[in-house]
């Protein structure tokens, strides 16, 4: 990367990212997709630049520039997904090497980690990477890998990347990886605290569109180049030109995306903390996070996944998810839409039962991604669909009951509004789980708690 570029600011990078029209692409503005799977050479054993796309090609070669430029990264390469990239960096170890891993990872990495590299004898030690300690406690004289996702998925905890390098530097024959999905480069710098990789579901904010499944890693080391340039081929594990393509056009409004996200991001958090019907709320740029103090200082931002708790069990929760209209049931994240899930369910329903409860993946943890759209309607969307699960619960127990004259007193504010006009209505509507709700019959009065 040439020092003109290094020194621009991150969105001239993200709008021009290091091309230029030139003789070569006809003086085209955008970059012209470059689709031929193969290249004519003029030597048997030689090529002009590229031979096969597998191994590379023009969209590609043009998208991995742009992307070590919005990292300040000596080189990047792109993966046909984020697993691949991950799943790359794991294959530069042997059978009988070790790795140590945050315990929070994202579903299918553990997957991986567990029971694809493990089939080989490369083995994982998961610890609790909140507290650098951990992870210099479970260094092997084998080990060859320390693995961190920061924030981690789904629950946002962080680990100090800068502290884990220096711990992790004391030796020479370890590499460190940070997953960086969660921030991208625009918000967290893995690499200039320390970090020799950083990794990239780029199906995620990079692209942001919901439309491209890529992944990719950025890193300095020079010896690092063609061993994960031979993974990339040989593996078979490289990005196509279209989704190269789209994912270029996609990079251009990072910088807007993720300002509005965090934006929203920080106004549904504010009102879920408020919510009755939330028992928690986790999202690291609010003050109530645990690690809001080290969220400050190792990001200059942040994007828009917010982890939050329902109050009652995964019925509750799963009506919650099911009465969404504006937020999306889908189990990604990143992308321009606002996408829920429950992790115990879902991404994270591979670990063993016991450690994801320990760890706090229960199953009334939701994991939100706030999108693009008005943030006073992913509210109310969010607002109406905990009410509205709350409901089901209050008209069961009330017709069980089989009571006929209701009055409803309630600390929610909304609730005793909502519940008039249901006088002599078995249906009572819109009544929030846990609320306390009087029932007035011929029998006396009793106290229900839904
Ligand atoms: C933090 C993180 N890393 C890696 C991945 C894997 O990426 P992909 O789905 O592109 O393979 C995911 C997927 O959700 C993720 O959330």
């Amino acid at each position: 990367m040439s020092e003109e570029w290094k020194q621009l600011g991150f969105d001239t990078k993200a709008v021009q990212l290091g091309y230029k029209p030139d003789v070569s692409n006809n003086y085209s503005l955008v970059p012209p997709i470059g689709l031929s799977s193969t290249f004519e050479q003029d030597d048997p054993s030689s090529h002009r630049g590229f031979l096969y796309v597998r191994q590379n090609n023009p969209s590609r070669q043009i998208l991995e520039k742009g992307l070590a430029l919005l990292e300040d990264a000596k080189y990047s390469l792109c993966f046909s997904s984020g697993t691949s990239a991950i799943s790359a960096i794991v294959q530069l170890l042997n059978t009988g090497e070790h790795i140590v891993s945050s315990e929070i990872i994202f579903g299918g990495t553990y997957r991986y980690f567990d029971k694809i590299a493990g089939r080989v004898g490369i083995t994982t030690t998961y610890v609790d990477a909140t507290d650098p300690k951990n992870v210099e406690n479970a260094l092997q004289v084998n080990t060859r890998l320390v693995y961190l996702e920061t924030p981690s998925n789904p629950l946002l905890s962080l680990c100090d990347i800068a502290r884990i390098a220096e711990i992790v530097h004391k030796r020479q024959d370890i590499l460190f990886a940070v997953d960086n999905t969660f921030l991208t480069s625009y918000y967290q710098r893995p690499l200039e605290l320390g970090a020799d990789i950083s990794v990239y579901s780029v199906t995620k904010y990079l692209n942001g569109h919901t439309d491209v499944c890529m992944g990719a890693m950025c890193f300095n080391n020079d010896d690092l180049l063609p061993r994960l340039r031979y993974l990339q081929n040989n593996a078979g594990v490289g990005p196509s030109p279209f989704d190269c393509y789209l994912v270029h056009r996609s990079l251009k409004t990072l910088p807007l995306r993720l300002r509005h996200q965090m934006k929203s991001c920080l106004k549904v958090a504010q009102f879920l903390e408020s919510h009755p019907l939330v028992t928690k709320v986790l999202c690291p740029w609010l003050p109530s996070h645990p690690q809001h103090e080290l969220s400050k200082r190792q990001t200059s931002g942040y994007t828009s996944m917010i982890a939050f708790y329902v109050k009652g069990e995964l019925q509750e929760t799963s009506t919650v998810l099911k009465k969404f209209r504006i937020v999306n049931m889908a189990g990604s994240l990143g992308g321009v839409e606002s996408l829920a899930e429950i992790p115990s369910v879902l991404s994270h329903a591979s670990f063993p039962v016991e450690e994801r409860k320990r760890m706090g993946i229960t199953d009334n943890l939701v994991r939100l991604s706030v999108g693009l759209e008005d943030v006073d309607d992913i509210i109310a969307d969010l607002d109406l669909a905990l009410r509205s699960a709350g409901m089901v619960n209050v008209h069961f127990q009330a017709c069980a009951l089989n009571i006929s004259t209701m009055v409803f007193t309630t600390a929610y504010p909304e609730a005793s509004e909502l519940a008039a006009g249901t006088e002599n209505d078995k249906e009572c509507s819109f009544l929030p789980l846990g609320a306390v709700v009087s029932l007035s019959s011929e029998s006396g009065e009793s106290v229900l708690q839904p």
